[in-house]
């Protein structure tokens, strides 16, 4: 009997088309390479890091165990350098973990049923998500995630009368910085706030439609490497969300800061908090100004793999 297994997984960032997503329109999302890894032995007790398993602290892991193992108790171990509620994925990062640990355990590991049973959880604890965060966590490299069947199709999950299909963008290594703002940003309150502006408003609405449309042109100028286009796109997609109403006056403020060393910035995630990222012409520049902003900066490149386990 295998008594030890360790995986590893990315966070990730949403390059365009946050918010949108929930709407039914495209979303390009990049796995980074802030990783989280995962080691689970049997044991006599269920423990996290030395602590006993509760929902108030463990609540992805606990879910996970609960719906998908049934093999006895696990001593499970955590190594992170993803802040959690930064807008990077910190949620799906551990719940895809575990499910990996759970499968590799049970002799499997396969991307797909890892992907789907990770926004199971995802799905129950938060109430309303996207498969978004744990397909590209799983899958590795760049994901986009829309209502129709295209190209480099990966894989298609419902919900509710709901189908995403994900499909697979090779990003480019590009120049990124990620600045948190060290605010924990709320996702559930940041996508209610924008439901009741787009139920209000027919602004809203075509701002949305908007952002899908930007999101198409993007993923052109990601295959082509343009990054001043790309550039140009950020900054774009940046001032509808904005105008919906989900930034945040430190998420502003490194915006800002970082505009004369980037071809374009934006909010990464729901925003209200969080982060943001920029595209830069600098990287020590960008990394400077963030700090001097008050933001916290990661330097961060694609990470290719995905989920893999470790032994
Ligand atoms: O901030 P995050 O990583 O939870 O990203 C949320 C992205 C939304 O589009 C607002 C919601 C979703 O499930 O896609």
């Amino acid at each position: 009997m295998i008594t030890m297994m360790s995986v590893e997984t990315p966070a990730k960032v949403i390059l365009f088309g946050e918010h949108a997503v929930v709407y039914g329109e495209p979303a390009i999302a990049m796995a980074i390479d802030l990783t989280m890894r995962m080691t689970a032995v049997r044991a006599k007790k269920y423990t996290v890091d030395g602590y006993t398993m509760t929902d108030k602290h463990h609540i992805f892991i606990k879910r996970s165990i609960e719906k998908f193992w049934n093999r006895g108790p696990l001593q499970i171990y955590t190594e992170t350098n993803v802040p959690s509620s930064s807008g990077m994925g910190s949620s799906a990062v551990v719940t895809i973990c575990t499910i990996g640990i759970i499968n590799a355990f049970q002799g499997t590991f396969e991307k797909e049923k890892i992907a789907r049973e990770g926004f199971e959880i995802e799905y129950d604890v938060m109430g309303m998500a996207s498969p978004c965060d744990t397909s590209v966590c799983t899958h590795g490299n760049g994901i986009m995630i829309s209502k129709r069947k295209e190209k480099n199709h990966l894989w298609s999950i419902e919900k509710n009368d709901k189908t995403w299909h994900i499909h697979h963008v090779d990003v480019p290594d590009l120049p990124f910085v990620v600045g948190y703002t060290g605010i924990k940003g709320s996702t559930k309150k940041m996508i209610s706030k924008v439901a009741r502006y787009v139920k209000k408003s027919r602004f809203a609405m075509d701002e949305i439609r908007e952002i899908g449309e930007i999101v198409l042109m993007a993923k052109d100028s990601l295959h082509e490497n343009d990054l001043e286009k790309l550039g140009k796109l950020m900054i774009r997609n940046n001032q509808i969300l904005v105008n919906l109403g989900v930034s945040h006056p430190l998420l502003d403020k490194l915006v800002s800061a970082v505009s004369r060393s980037c071809y374009g910035a934006k909010i990464s995630g729901a925003g209200g908090g969080g982060c943001m990222i920029a595209l830069c012409k600098n990287v020590e520049k960008v990394v400077e100004r963030i700090e001097k902003a008050g933001g916290i900066p990661f330097s961060v490149n694609v990470h290719r793999e995905g989920i893999r386990r470790v032994f």
